[in-house]
């Protein structure tokens, strides 16, 4: 039947009051606290942000920051740093599986590594809710939510950079974790944008949701670590941060520079010349877990002594990861470790090799003292 002109009008005007209706109904999701409730970051910003100091921290690195090597980076580099650890991702949906417990082992951490953040991703804000409600039972000081990641298989779960694609999802998903959090603090982490660089739409959609910490990687999704970090932008992030949150002493969120960071003094000059209050160091934490101890002279030009010292943490780090990890985690996964302890001396290249064939942590001591031996290593240096 065909309608009438007065009717298809009527009907027009009648979709578009639902449809205005329920666009204002999505986008009303108000933020549970007035400033954002920072929890252990408030120590921080009085002992180091107020002073003029930046902050250096760990990143969350899957397959790599798991508890062996946190446990080496908080024995070799604290006092010193770093300020705060993060755990590798861990799927707030498997946490709410019958499969929690295997990953709940992703999530156990020791004293000495506080302050500790535990990072959780998921598109279902139910799921995000009942995670990190277990992630503040199970001690930790706070919870990140990834909102960045490229993996192909986090984004088909909604999860990851895909939330820059819904930024209304995202704001329930951060909703939710407060809600689960219950008194300590949720922060973010995040890129540029997706296909471009689009950060003046996408993170005053976190910031409404007031978080006390923002990361931002500096590269979008599709440049994945292809490009160099866009160092050059963080200015004008650290201002719109500054613009929608306020100063850091009246409560305004504290924003973390991700990529490219060498070191804890190369981290302090970006933050100091960008205006943001510190940074997250991911890679190059790999092979030296003294990084973030940098007075103790460890990270000078390699010599004998450095090879040595080295080769006794590759050791030790290995054993942490078997005697950790070993009964739910593949050891290969400790041979990109190698790489990196084992590289700009001589004859590190056949180490390497005879490194890769090993299976467990005495065939890896095995190879090393062999190696030793052959080389005349004998000198430890010690940084401790
Ligand atoms: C092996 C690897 C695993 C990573 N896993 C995570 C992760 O679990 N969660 C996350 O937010 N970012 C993850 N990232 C990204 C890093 O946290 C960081 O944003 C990125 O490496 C850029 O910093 P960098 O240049 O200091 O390494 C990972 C990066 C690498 C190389």
């Amino acid at each position: 039947m065909r309608q009438q002109p007065f009717l298809r009008q009527s009907l027009r005007h009648f979709d578009k009051i639902v449809s205005f209706f329920s666009l204002q109904k999505k986008e009303v999701v108000l933020p549970l606290h007035q400033k954002p409730l920072r929890g252990f970051w408030q120590k921080l910003v009085d002992e180091k942000i107020l002073k003029g100091e930046t902050l250096s921290v760990l990143a969350p690195m899957a397959d790599v920051t798991d508890i062996a090597f946190r446990s080496m980076i908080a024995k070799y580099s604290k006092p010193n740093g770093p300020d705060v650890m993060w755990t590798e991702f861990v799927s707030a949906d498997g946490l709410c599986s019958a499969g929690r417990d295997i990953l709940k082992r992703d999530l156990e951490f020791g004293e000495i590594e506080r302050p500790i953040v535990a990072q959780l991703f998921s598109s279902t804000p139910e799921n995000m809710k009942k995670a990190a409600a277990i992630c503040r039972e199970l001690g930790f000081d706070g919870i990140d939510i990834n909102m960045g990641c490229p993996d192909k298989s986090i984004e088909k779960q909604g999860a990851g950079a895909a939330h820059m694609k819904d930024w209304r999802l995202a704001q329930k998903v951060i909703r939710a974790a407060q809600e689960g959090a219950g008194g300590i603090p949720v922060s973010v982490k995040t890129r540029l944008g997706f296909n471009k660089i689009e950060y003046k739409e996408w993170l005053p959609k976190i910031l409404e949701m007031n978080v006390p910490v923002l990361t931002v990687h500096l590269r979008t999704r599709k440049e994945m670590s292809k490009v160099d970090a866009h160092w050059e932008l963080m200015n004008d992030v650290a201002k719109l941060v500054r613009e929608k949150t306020g100063e850091v002493k009246d409560g305004g969120t504290i924003l973390l520079g991700n990529g490219d960071v060498k070191s804890v003094s190369d981290g302090k000059v970006k933050a100091k010349s960008t205006g943001c209050e510190g940074v997250m160091i991911g890679r190059a934490i790999f092979g030296t877990p003294w990084l973030f101890a940098e007075d103790c002279g460890i990270n000078a030009e390699e010599t004998g002594k450095n090879t040595e010292y080295k080769l006794k943490a590759l050791v030790e780090h290995t054993k942490l990861f078997e005697g950790r990890l070993g009964d739910i985690k593949n050891f290969a996964i400790m041979k990109k470790h190698y790489k990196a302890y084992v590289h700009g001396f001589d004859g590190a290249k056949e180490l390497r090799i005879e490194l890769m064939q090993c299976v467990n942590s005495s065939e890896v001591e095995n190879v090393i003292e062999k190696w030793k031996l052959a080389t005349r290593i004998t000198e430890i240096s010690s940084c401790a």
